[in-house]
């Protein structure tokens, strides 16, 4: 038998991983190297090294994934740090941005994030195939039709062209991480598979055979999704937690004595880290220093200031996103952010990150029911729901599942890599 390679490519949110197939049809990771050791996951970011410092990268001054933030953070001054680029996918609205003075569309983004990983995929697993089966979510975000998702498959597939990957067949992200599931079941099953990212959090429902049976016998009974993760996770700690004391709800005075609420739509890009920059304008920094001289929170407007100016927004997310992910494993955490002239400080407990989750896990759970009745499909009859995805550690969202399936067995796994072993898996499948 010819010796083929089969590789599967999940371009996530926030992670990104690839798998191949060895000639045994054994699936096999991409290992990255990261300042905090080896991983299978490449970070879907893209940082732009800013003119004045962009020799020390060589030409071009653009790198992804750890590399990218090992740059960032050490940077100043700071060049341009893209993150949750697949974000804009569904978004018709979003083509591109200016970098450096010069347009770049979102599918060169994207291509860009995709010729690295897939150069430190090759230095871990050897030459890649120029075919890939790659996941989608069922929808993407922003998108409100079947056209908008057909976009930006087609953007998707074109980003892939430019980095190389000239021959793409897609699969829904749930789909390719119940080919990995199955390979651990041992009789055929009815099985629900949620899988929560970064930014979407998808669905499908399929009659599967073990791993042993080979291809035949997989039935998919139906997929759904919704763009809610873990970006929407961080975000909602922003606003609740973070924000308030940051003088969000404060007021000032305008001259001569209009008292006015401290512009909304400031705490609006604070909640997504990456568009605090759009505050550093002379404009918007001179609106805030009027604004705390005459407000009911002058030292929470100082702070926010002081956030703007340094380009604290990543560390800050950071420290979001790590006391998130405390949460999933203790029932308290403390939340600490140094902000002179105050500290930001949250004594978080999981029940009421829980409560600021509430409105989203009810989004969650009717779009699962949504699905189990238009696949026609009883809860009864659901022997296995396997959670994965990152955002699957989340204990309020296991919690739906627990709740809705109590006949079922829940289970979960390979969190940030399920998709992309399935990926590989579906490929080989194809090949037979
Ligand atoms: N222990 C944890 N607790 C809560 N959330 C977590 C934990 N670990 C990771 N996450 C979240 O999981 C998300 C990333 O998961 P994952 O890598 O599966 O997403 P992705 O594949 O990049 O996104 P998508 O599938 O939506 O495109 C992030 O939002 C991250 O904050
Ligand atoms: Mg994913």
């Amino acid at each position: 038998m010819a010796v083929t390679r089969t590789l599967g490519i999940d371009f996530g949110t926030t992670n990104s991983a690839i798998a191949v197939t060895d000639e045994a049809g054994h699936p096999r990771l991409a290992r990255f190297a990261t300042p905090g050791g080896t991983t299978d996951t490449f970070r879907s970011i893209l940082y732009f090294e800013p003119w004045a410092t962009r020799g020390a990268l060589g030409a071009d001054g653009i790198v992804a994934g750890p590399e990218a933030i090992r740059r960032y953070r050490a940077a100043s001054p700071k060049g341009r740090f893209i993150q949750s680029l697949k974000t804009y996918l569904g978004d018709g609205s979003f083509t591109g941005t200016l970098i450096g003075g010069k347009h770049r569309s979102i599918e060169e983004l994207i291509g860009l994030i995709l010729q690295r990983l897939l150069a430190a995929g090759a230095e871990a697993l050897g030459p890649l195939p120029s075919r890939a089966v790659v996941g989608r979510p069922v929808h993407f975000t922003a998108a409100r039709s079947g056209k908008d998702d057909e976009r930006a498959v087609g953007r998707l597939r074109r980003a892939f062209a430019i980095a190389g990957i000239t021959d793409v067949v897609f699969e829904y992200e749930p789909v390719a991480a119940a080919y990995a599931y199955r390979q651990r079941l041992e009789k055929p099953a009815t099985v629900l598979i949620g899988d929560f990212g970064g930014g979407t959090s998808d669905f499908s429902i399929l009659s599967l055979p073990p791993a042993t049976s080979g291809a035949d016998g997989i039935t998919i009974l139906g997929s759904d999704g919704l763009a809610i993760g873990g970006d929407r996770f961080d975000q909602l700690i922003v606003r609740h937690a973070v924000a308030p004391q940051l003088g969000k709800g404060s007021e000032y005075v305008s001259p001569p004595d209009k008292v006015l609420p401290t512009p909304e739509w400031v705490y609006a890009k604070l909640e997504r880290w990456h568009h605090l920059s759009f505050l550093k304008s002379p404009a918007t920094i001179a609106m805030l220093e009027r604004v705390q001289h005459t407000s009911t929170a002058p030292a929470a407007i100082a702070a926010l200031l002081h956030l703007v100016d340094e380009d604290l927004g990543y560390e800050l997310h950071e420290q979001v996103n790590a006391t998130k992910s405390t949460l999933s494993a203790e029932l308290a955490a403390a939340f600490h952010f140094e902000l002179s002239p105050v500290s930001i400080t949250w004594e978080a407990t999981r029940d009421e990150f829980d409560t600021f989750l509430a409105d989203d896990l009810a989004e969650i759970e009717a779009c699962v029911s949504g699905l189990l009745s238009r696949a026609a499909v009883d809860s009864a009859a659901i022997d296995t729901v396997f959670l994965t995805g990152g955002s699957s550690y989340v204990p309020a969202v296991r919690r739906i599942f627990e709740r809705r399936f109590v006949n079922a067995t829940i289970t979960g796994g390979e969190e940030l890599t399920s998709v992309a072993t399935g990926l590989a898996l579906k490929a080989a499948e194809q090949l037979l």
